[in-house]
């Protein structure tokens, strides 16, 4: 595979050293790639597509350079391969073009296989995501905003509410497709998907007790997009 995408490289030229902006390149990645991809250094969470720090990881040991490895990450967005043509599953081309895909390439090829956190500048690239205040009914309505920056998170991962009927509001400034959705004993309650601002509202009458709320697009609750909802008087 890594050869093909390497050959990808010499075949498209994509300037493998040429100056990238590591901090916008990270934002992008984290908004129109982490949703499908594990990566530590950014601290994405999706499983749909393979984990890029172990993708490269065995050409870095066998002495291939960043560089090479931005080459071929910038080729796989533009036009990407299909890896494994028993299970074919393709990823979207380019979701980032121009600059912001030199960019996203150059930062995966800086960080990948990288264990650690990023520093500085990079550090302070994208919010922490998941740990943010619980989110309190008021007035018979919560709130649970999904990340705006893309990450498989809400703003939170824990919510209270009292019994009664509940509608839950999950606002989606992100670019990234997702939900809102709540486990019942009844059957799971689905809100509808919605991304760039649109909001996703499910409306339930909830005992006491505790529940999981989650996003139901494939692969993103797998990622990190749950939370307890717990409901007391
Ligand atoms: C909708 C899910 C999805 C999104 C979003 C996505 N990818 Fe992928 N990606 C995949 C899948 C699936 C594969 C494997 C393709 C295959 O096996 O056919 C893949 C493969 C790759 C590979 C090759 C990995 C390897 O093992 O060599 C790289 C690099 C990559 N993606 C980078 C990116 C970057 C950078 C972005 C953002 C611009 C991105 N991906 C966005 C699903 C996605």
């Amino acid at each position: 595979m890594l050869a093909a995408l390497a050959l990808g490289l010499s075949a498209c030229g994509s300037g493998g050293d040429e100056p990238a902006d590591l901090v916008a390149g990270k934002q992008q990645f984290v908004e129109k790639c982490g949703a499908c991809h594990v990566l530590n250094r950014a601290e994405t969470k999706g499983v749909t597509g393979p984990n890029l720090d172990d993708a490269f990881r065995q050409s870095l040991e066998d002495g291939m350079n960043r560089a090479t490895v931005r080459g071929a990450v910038h080729d796989q967005i533009l036009y990407p391969a299909m890896l494994d043509a028993k299970n074919p599953v393709y990823m979207p081309p380019k979701l980032v073009e121009g600059r912001d895909a030199v960019n996203v390439a150059a930062y995966v090829a800086a960080v990948t296989g990288r264990s650690g956190k990023d520093t500085g500048a990079l550090a302070a690239a994208v919010e922490a995501v998941g740990s943010g205040e619980p989110a309190v009914a008021e007035n018979g309505v919560l709130e649970i905003p999904a990340a705006p920056g893309g990450q498989l998170a809400y703003v939170t991962d824990k919510a209270s509410a009292p019994p009664g009927p509940l509608r839950i509001d999950s606002p989606n400034e992100s670019s990234v497709d997702h939900n809102i959705a709540l486990e019942l004993e009844s059957g799971d309650e689905i809100g509808e998907v919605v991304k760039d601002g649109g909001v996703s509202t499910i409306e339930v009458d909830v005992d006491p007790g505790t529940y999981t709320y989650f996003c139901s697009v494939p692969g993103h609750r797998e990622g990190g997009m749950v939370g307890e909802l717990t409901v007391k008087e």
